[in-house]
């Protein structure tokens, strides 16, 4: 089981929550806008994450979505962090099924930065998909 984590954060709080998932995961974090984001081998699993940032999403991740290629990704599973909506989790999976990438349904979520006992929520969610 191949997995890959990327994120983009801005100030952090999604960026925790993309390591305590690449712990689980055995793989590291990547950032989106690091010189390594770019898949270099398929994987049966990606975990990608960002937050919300006045409605929208980074620039930073709407590009990379649409750089992904299925042929890369068996399936996508979508973390995010914002302060109150959740609107970001939509638009990371419409980005993704737009590559025609399967999506998991499920989707890890916390409120600005995750504390010590969502960060451990979050390897567990993690660990259902590896
Ligand atoms: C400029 C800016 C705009 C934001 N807009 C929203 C928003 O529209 N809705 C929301 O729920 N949270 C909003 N937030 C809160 C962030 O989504 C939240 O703090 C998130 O955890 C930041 O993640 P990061 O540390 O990974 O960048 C905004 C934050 C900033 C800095």
């Amino acid at each position: 089981m191949k997995a890959a984590v990327r994120y983009y954060s801005r100030s952090g709080n999604t960026k925790a929550a993309a390591e305590a998932i690449a712990e689980a995961a055995g793989v590291p974090a990547v950032s989106v806008d690091a010189p390594n984001a770019a898949l270099n081998e398929p994987v049966d699993v990606l975990f990608i994450g960002g937050a919300l940032y006045a409605y929208g999403l980074d620039g930073h991740l709407k590009a990379y979505l649409k750089t992904l290629n299925k042929d890369m990704v068996r399936k996508a599973v979508v973390f995010s962090t914002s302060w109150l909506s959740r609107h970001s989790l939509d638009l990371i999976k419409k980005g993704l099924s737009e590559a025609g990438i399967p999506v998991e349904e499920e989707t890890f979520y916390a409120k600005n930065r995750p504390n010590a006992a969502q960060l451990k929520d979050a390897a567990a969610f993690a660990r259902k998909y590896l």
